[in-house]
């Protein structure tokens, strides 16, 4: 070890990595200030050392060879910046054999092979941190495995993905449809030319995986959480929302139930308006916490973008350049707990949540009451109807319905059995109902 400086290096240059060099650079006294010794960048390997990048470091740390910062023994921090799953996982594995710290912003990578880096890392008694993996420049990691971590956890919600955000904003204010709120987004510069990840939940269940961990102990699997995008929402479930009282979001959430079992679920939710998340507009991220002891608590800020994640890369560069000097390894276990459990989230079937349904349905005599009739049979309880006229012409009509706290298996029997009626002339529109979210503490 120098013990002059800490010096890292960086595998990868785009948007957060440029951002990370220009702070490593441009900060270079202020950090020295702060932690007493430099941070120094050592190298930066790229895949092509002639591209344009959003901050241009000095051609001289570039480097097209990776493994001039994995496995150098005068690098002791390797930053993860590339994204996606190869070679990124080969990298960090080996950077964490040869001894070495690293820091990673990959939330997919970390979502699915989480167990194997974490463990590898404790056998080389190495640390791995990822403040930077979820929600962007939001203390959120160090928030659960530190701040928190005297608490038992009740639930968090959280809004973890801002092009979703944005969109989901857009729709609500202005009326958009969602090819059109989505193209503004690609517009705006939020989404990417190939939106699934974003807009089907993939990207903010990779980051509910990560908080499940820290907040309870748990690694899920993607394949035991129930993960479900926005791009099916209309504008007449915003018109429908607004006129009942809620805002539509994207919302991850983790949560034990009244028997403590674990629910783990990614999905578009209807939220009272006066909720804490009710009001995170535009890109934002936020998560709002229920623990035993503290009780409600909300973080709130950007989820990405190039300075706000480098932000977060940083703070972890500080903490381990501090723990490497102080030689205590570990200091706290990546996920803060000493063990994680092998316990499983209970299958989607088995959650109970309120029901928003928009049916589509022909404008005859009966059609209330045999659909009524489908739900009183299964035990479903009805909370409140709103039926318009057909406009002229139009035989189609929607019938909102808002239910009571009901079993998601029988909300699926009742449905397909209401679908299947002839005068329900398209497949209803659900959206699940989170009243938990609503505000706390207020006077
Ligand atoms: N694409 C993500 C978002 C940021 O829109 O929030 C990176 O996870």
């Amino acid at each position: 070890m120098n013990t002059s400086q800490t010096t890292v290096g960086l595998l990868g240059c785009g948007n957060v990595g440029a951002g990370v060099a220009r702070m490593l650079i441009e900060d270079r006294d202020f950090i020295n200030q702060k932690l007493g010794w430099p941070l120094s960048l050592a190298k930066i390997a790229v895949r092509d050392a002639s591209s344009r990048r959003p901050w241009t470091p000095p051609r001289e740390l570039l480097t097209t060879d990776p493994y001039e910062i994995v496995g150098n023994p005068d690098i002791e921090v390797v930053a993860e910046l590339m994204g996606g799953i190869e070679p990124a996982r080969t990298l960090v594995m080996k950077a964490i054999a040869s001894g070495q710290h690293v820091v990673t912003a990959n939330k997919a990578l970390l979502a699915l092979h989480g167990r194997e880096i974490f463990e590898a890392a404790a056998a080389h008694k190495v640390e791995v941190m990822f403040e930077a993996a979820v929600a962007g420049g939001i203390p959120i990691i160090r928030t659960l495995k530190e701040g928190l971590s005297a608490n038992r956890i009740h639930y968090f919600f959280g809004i973890l993905n801002g092009t979703t955000n944005y969109i989901l904003s857009r729709m609500t204010r202005e009326g958009l449809d969602f090819a059109t709120a989505l193209a503004a987004a690609q517009k705006a510069g939020y989404a990417e030319a190939d939106p699934t990840f974003d807009v089907e939940g993939f990207d903010a269940a990779h980051k509910l995986i990560i908080l499940t961990a820290l907040a309870y102990g748990v690694l899920p699997s993607l394949d035991d959480i129930h993960v479900e995008g926005i791009s099916r929402l209309t504008p007449e479930d915003f018109h429908f929302a607004r006129e009942l009282g809620f805002v539509i979001k994207l919302l991850a959430m983790s949560s034990r139930d009244q028997e403590g079992r674990l629910e783990v679920r990614l999905h578009p939710a209807m939220l009272p308006q006066d909720s804490l998340l009710a009001g995170i507009g535009g890109a934002m991220n936020a998560v709002h916490i229920s623990g035993h002891a503290v009780g409600d608590i909300l973080l709130n800020g950007p989820g990405a973008g190039m300075m706000p994640t480098a932000s977060s890369v940083l703070a972890d560069m500080v903490e381990l350049a501090r723990a490497a000097r102080a030689n205590c390894s570990a200091r706290v276990p990546a996920l803060g707990w000493c063990r994680l459990s092998d316990e499983r989230p209970k299958p989607m079937s088995e959650v109970s949540t309120a029901y928003y349904l928009r049916f589509t349905v022909l404008d005859r005599p009966g059609v209330l009451a045999r659909i009524a009739g489908i739900f009183a049979e299964k035990g479903i309880s009805i909370a409140q109807v709103i039926q318009k006229s057909a406009a002229p012409g139009e035989e189609a009509v929607p019938l909102v319905m808002l239910t009571h706290t009901a079993a998601e298996r029988d909300m699926n029997a009742a449905l397909k059995e209401a679908d299947d009626l002839d005068s329900v002339i398209e497949s209803t529109m659900l959206i699940r109902v989170e009243e938990r979210c609503a505000a706390r503490g207020a006077a």
